[in-house]
């Protein structure tokens, strides 16, 4: 049987820590899907087809991984595609109310979709996207935080 397992979230943009966890997440399944969610209520810096390429040139090759992005409930996108299990990082206590209530609400919107999460490296602990939007926006150095692809991407998307 194939392990099918999605890495969902908003990318935006792709930080060191989630290429970590990516890779961390191909230990635990044999066909990992990165998906990137489109209807986030958030306002997005980066558009979904941006993401997409950060992802991939982040990430690399392998025959294991999809990038994909998604709308509407992530539940009906994991019975769309197959996948038994989704993946989350959890950095800190502040992340884990969030994500209690995201694994059980998932759960009850699709009871065999098992939520898992995992550590990230304790270098990347206190690391988030919205902290590196933050620090690019206004001229920080972010380059030992985001591939270097990324890190080139913010500093365009702040010249402007
Ligand atoms: O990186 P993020 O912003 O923490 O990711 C959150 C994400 C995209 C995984 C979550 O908002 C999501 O699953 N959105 C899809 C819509 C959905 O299913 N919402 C209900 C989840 S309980």
């Amino acid at each position: 049987m194939t392990r099918i397992a999605i890495y969902p979230g908003s990318f935006d943009p792709p930080t060191r820590g989630h290429e970590d966890l990516i890779r961390r997440s191909l230990l635990l399944s044999d066909r990992l899907i990165v998906a990137v969610a489109v209807n986030v209520s958030k306002q997005p810096l980066f558009g979904v087809e941006e993401r997409l390429a950060m992802l991939r040139t982040a990430v690399g090759q392998d025959p294991r991984i999809e990038f994909v992005s998604f709308e509407g409930l992530l539940a009906d996108f994991a019975r769309r595609v197959g996948a038994s299990v989704v993946v989350r990082g959890l950095r800190a206590v502040s992340d884990f109310e969030y994500e209690f209530q995201m694994a059980l609400m998932n759960r009850q919107l699709h009871p065999s979709l098992e939520t898992v999460f995992l550590v990230p490296a304790l270098d990347l602990t206190y690391l988030s996207s919205s902290l590196v939007r933050e620090v690019a926006r206004f001229g920080g150095d972010v380059s030992a935080l985001v591939h270097p692809a990324v890190a080139e991407a913010l500093r365009a998307r702040f010249a402007k």
